[in-house]
């Protein structure tokens, strides 16, 4: 039987759900110039959708690539992914009060509330890391991997970059050297993640940072321009004094605490259990002076610094 397709020219007559769909399909297959019917005769060919096909599982489960014999190395691959895919997520979730139009404080507040929620799934999720994998068999996996590290993640630097304005992940010691007006070349290198990227004892940039930055400054330079006005932080202080709402203000609050404290503590934590035994340290793949480079107190990275008191600015990442 042949469907015909035309335009209906008694709008008030009442169509049936199906002439109802029909005729929606229409509407949207004429609108980009294309015949309904053709489309519809491939729905007739077309394969029934199975989990395994639209999951992609096939795809996904063979992406686990283990460079030694060590069966833990699993964990820690695996878990990285897992990292990664959460990483996506939240940056969805960014993206849309980022280019959101007619934002509103409950719509903010929401997805928020939802970042925070994956943030807070890494960080108790963080055990895996730090109870799941044997101490001995790290220690000698780890030496296929160096000098990679976890400080290459771009997608963790995008959350970064979306998160807040370029100031406030500027290296303490050069903020006063940097404006709205300065190039973005030049605020980028002086990130306060550059520090870890030196040889602190030759001060050349180490091939941890090197080989990140061949790979992705390009990349990082074009979205500190896409989010220089459209990051969470610039978003927030758009919005009028009445938007800005106590539920907003305190998800704001909750996301950068978790993020910037609550997650880095996991995160130092798993650090100390692997790379110091007895007061002493093991040098990190990626050879940055960790233990004073991944602490909240010192590294004090805040992405909503108005949101904080004197004092909670004074003391952040204090008795942590
Ligand atoms: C046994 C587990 C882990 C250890 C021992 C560890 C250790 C370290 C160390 C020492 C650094 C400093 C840079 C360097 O010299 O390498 C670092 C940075 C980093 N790692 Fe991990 N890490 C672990 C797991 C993870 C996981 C699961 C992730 C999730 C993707 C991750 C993400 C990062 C990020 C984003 C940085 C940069 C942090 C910043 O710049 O503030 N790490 N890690």
């Amino acid at each position: 039987m042949q469907i015909l397709f035309f335009c209906n020219p008694y709008k008030f007559t009442a169509l049936t759900p199906q002439e109802n769909i029909l005729e929606r399909i229409s509407e949207k297959f004429k609108a980009i110039d294309q015949d309904p019917n053709t489309h519809l005769e491939g729905l007739v060919w077309s394969k029934p959708i199975t989990y395994w096909d639209y999951i992609h599982t096939d795809a996904l489960l063979n992406l686990q690539i283990q460079k030694t014999t060590l069966p833990d190395e699993m964990v820690f691959i695996m878990y990285h992914q897992i990292n990664e895919l959460l990483f996506k997520m939240i940056l969805w979730e960014i993206d849309q009060v980022a280019f959101g139009t007619e934002l509103t404080a409950p719509f903010f507040t929401q997805k928020l509330e939802r970042i925070s929620r994956y943030f807070d799934m890494l960080t108790s999720s963080f055990s895996i890391m730090q109870d799941g994998m044997e101490r001995e068999q790290y220690l000698k996996f780890r030496n296929t991997l160096t000098p990679a590290s976890g400080f290459q993640s771009a997608q963790y630097r995008m959350i970064e970059f979306s998160s807040t304005n370029i100031i406030n992940l500027i290296d303490h010691r050069f903020r006063e050297t940097i404006d709205r007006n300065t190039p973005y070349e030049h605020a980028y290198n002086h990130l306060y993640w550059q520090a870890a990227g030196k040889d602190h004892t030759t001060g050349k940039k180490t091939t941890l940072i090197r080989l990140f930055e061949e790979r992705y400054k390009d990349e990082f330079i074009r979205s500190m321009e896409k989010y220089n006005v459209n990051n969470l932080w610039s978003r927030f202080q758009e919005l009028k004094e009445e938007e800005k709402t106590p539920e907003l203000k305190k998800a704001m609050r909750d996301y950068d605490y978790t993020v910037n404290v609550k997650w880095v503590m996991s995160h130092y934590h798993a650090a100390e259990k692997y790379l110091e035994t007895k007061g002493k340290t093991v040098e990190a793949t990626g050879g940055s002076d960790w233990k004073k480079y991944m602490h909240p107190k010192y590294q004090r990275r805040i992405f909503f610094p108005g949101l904080w008191s004197e004092d909670e600015l004074k003391n952040w990442g204090e008795g942590v």
